[in-house]
């Protein structure tokens, strides 16, 4: 089959195997990608990239599921403003993954940080058309809304940050080497540095 996809922020048009996993794509195809696998499939976790913003093992994708995809790999994350957010919590919070699991955990947080942003926009995008039988807002209250939403987000970082969700997301890398209270924290901070340079922006 071919393959149309975007890697690393490139485009590629691949002639691969429908079933190939997307790793293995990558190390053939792609330089940029140091994966360190230790298993043979769905259980060290260090074969972990972004796939539209979310993260996934890319031992288990099949290219056919690929077409059209934007995908990311650590080294190619690692370029990004992004990555900053997420080394400066690690230097602040004085912690961060052992180097084994370095790519991968980074590569889950930035995936928790974009559920968050999804959730977030989803929650002032519901409000603003007035769902559940509220009125509309109107334009200008509707700017007011959001700015206030946006700015309470940046006093309190994630605000709808869960522990479980935070679980549930880096059981994909086996590696214990930080606790999941730090890993709140860091990913609690990085987000709060991710919505200061936007507010910044706009
Ligand atoms: S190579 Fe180990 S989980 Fe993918």
């Amino acid at each position: 089959m071919r393959l149309n996809c975007n890697i690393n922020g490139s485009q590629y048009s691949l002639v691969v195997n429908s079933d190939k996993p997307l790793s293995v794509i990558l190390r053939e195809q792609v330089l940029a990608f140091a994966e360190n696998s230790q298993c043979q499939g769905a259980q060290c976790g260090n074969c972990l990239v972004l796939i539209n913003g979310s993260a996934a093992l890319s031992c288990l994708i099949p290219a056919f599921k690929l077409n059209g995809a934007s995908i990311l790999t650590f080294e190619g994350f690692q370029k990004t403003r992004f990555c900053h957010d997420i080394e400066r919590a690690y230097a602040d919070i004085g912690n961060q993954p052992c180097p084994q699991c370095y790519p991968s955990k980074t590569i889950i947080i930035e995936s928790i940080l974009n559920k968050i942003d999804k959730e977030n926009q989803s929650r002032i995008s519901g409000f603003r058309i007035g769902s559940g039988g509220h009125p509309e807002l109107s334009q200008n209250q509707q700017n007011d809304s959001s700015a206030n939403e946006q700015a309470a987000r940046s006093r309190s970082g994630t605000g709808s940050i869960s522990s479980e969700l935070i679980a549930q997301e880096m059981a994909m890398s086996s590696c214990q080497c930080i606790e999941l209270s730090d890993l709140e924290k860091i990913i609690n901070l990085a987000y709060k540095y991710r919505s200061r340079r936007r507010a910044r922006r706009s």
